[in-house]
């Protein structure tokens, strides 16, 4: 079970800048009626990610059985909440798990990235996940768009099978083609929004296929549900871990660390950054004022960032709580050797394990961080497996949804990016954003670069 370790968060002699237990209790009010609201949502089925450890698994086994030998390589089509989830999902078990099938995520448009994905792959080995909520995103429509023609080329007798499409399942461009082609197809339910979907069919599919438990990263989900369904703060992670970073914020914390003492979990960093930042970052509250809230989430990696960030951490604008993660067990580890016995440089790091060097940097940046007054939370896995990847996921999906409670603000939507996706659209050619284009144009002869 995932332990959540948020003493250094409390106000204490060496935190001197903590949260006291008064000003916790002083909360529990707002805490309820942030309980109360979620209970709303729930009934409301506008909060379905709490319900996905109960799915039916069996259309992603059932699929997976009959292209299995065909196929060791997935490409997945995809950007932000279509992406990121899979990527981390990947990255974190790949090697603990030694799994054999191979994952690429194609979630950006640029030209190189894409090369090297197709010299990484082989073509005839390889399943295309394109997968789009909405069904219209440009990034992930370009990639599918060529991608697809590159398969028809290749394989004109056969290039439906080695396409696969979750999306809505009646709206959007894509269901028409998918229905017009005979694409296998996966649904990205109406009740889950993109940044809550991995534990959809969006991150599922490619999880199973590369041979991950996705039943054990459900029941791991399903635990933490559990308990963060617990109104009583000081029994639910997601709450008490919510509240303690909506009390930082409002003394000016504004920047989120979440730093991983673990490369396989970097990519969870990742996965936070968009949930925390979409999810909180607002301008307006639900009564429709302008607040600007949000704190920034940004990502390190231990022990590399101790030689990189942690100076800034530790003596910088005291403005961020640090998140550890750390694991207790690796399953493959290292002894390292002594090497030079009779030199005293070395020979303390002779005979210890590398995970026990990683652990104690890491317990080592917290001590550090503390004597600097600078709040800091560890969220221990046991080991890296489903269970505890599928905890992690539901205690912070639970803990944004309620931060933004908190807040005031509506953690589902995204208005922010709307401004950057007409102006694409409009400078694109996409049809009828001639005004837009007008808006554009003036403002792009009014801009005086470096170079004239
Ligand atoms: O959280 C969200 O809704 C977004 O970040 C989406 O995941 C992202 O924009 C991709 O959208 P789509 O799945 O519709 O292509």
């Amino acid at each position: 079970m995932l332990k959540y370790d948020y003493q250094n968060l409390l106000y204490s002699s060496q935190i001197r800048c903590g949260i006291s237990r008064e000003k916790i209790e002083s909360f529990r009010a707002a805490v309820q009626d942030a309980h109360t609201e979620i209970l709303i949502d729930r009934k409301k089925n506008i909060l379905g990610f709490y319900e996905l450890p109960g799915q039916d698994l069996s259309p992603i086994k059932d699929y997976l059985e009959k292209v299995d030998s065909q196929f060791d390589t997935m490409l997945v089509l995809g950007i932000g909440g279509s992406a990121l989830g899979n990527k981390a999902i990947y990255s974190a078990l790949k090697t603990e798990r030694d799994l054999k099938k191979k994952l690429f995520v194609y979630d950006n448009v640029d030209p190189v990235f894409l090369t090297e994905i197709l010299a990484g792959i082989n073509l005839e080995r390889t399943l295309f996940n394109v997968i789009t909520k909405s069904g219209t995103t440009a990034e992930t429509m370009a990639g599918y768009m060529i991608l697809t023609d590159l398969l028809k080329r290749k394989f004109a007798r056969d290039y439906q099978k080695r396409i696969v499409i979750t999306t809505d399942k009646e709206k959007g461009f894509l269901r028409q083609v998918i229905n017009k082609e005979g694409y296998q197809s996966f649904v990205v339910p109406d009740n889950v929004g993109g940044r809550f979907s991995v534990l959809t069919d969006v991150g599922l599919l490619s999880s199973a296929f590369v041979g991950v438990d996705i039943a054990a990263l459900l029941k791991g989900a399903k635990e933490m549900g559990k308990r963060c369904e617990n109104p009583d703060l000081m029994q639910n992670p997601a709450y008490l871990n919510g509240l303690l970073h909506y009390l930082y914020m409002r003394e000016g914390k504004n920047i989120s660390v979440m730093m991983p003492y673990s490369n396989s979990l970097y990519d969870f960093a990742d996965w936070y950054r968009q949930l925390w930042a979409e999810s909180l970052g607002k301008r307006y509250n639900q009564q429709g004022k302008e607040i600007f809230v949000g704190q920034t989430p940004v990502k390190a990696l231990g022990t590399t960032d101790q030689h990189s960030q942690i100076q800034l951490y530790a003596e910088g604008p005291n403005d961020k709580i640090t998140t550890f993660l750390s694991v207790e067990n690796f399953k493959h580890d290292f002894v390292i050797p002594n090497l030079h016995p009779e030199r005293e440089e070395v020979n303390y790091l002779g005979a210890k394990k590398l995970s026990t060097l990683l652990n104690t940097e890491r317990l080592a940046t917290e001590i550090a961080l503390c004597k600097a007054g600078r709040p800091n939370a560890n969220l221990i896995f046991p080991t890296l497996d489903e269970q505890s990847i599928g905890e992690f996921i539901m205690l912070y999906e639970v803990q944004t949804v309620f931060t933004g409670k908190l807040l005031g603000i509506n953690p589902l939507d995204q208005p922010g990016v709307e401004a950057g996706k007409i102006a694409t659209y409009a400078m694109m050619g996409k049809p009828n954003y001639d005004k837009e284009l007008a808006q554009i144009n003036g403002y792009l002869s009014q801009r005086n670069l470096l170079t004239e």
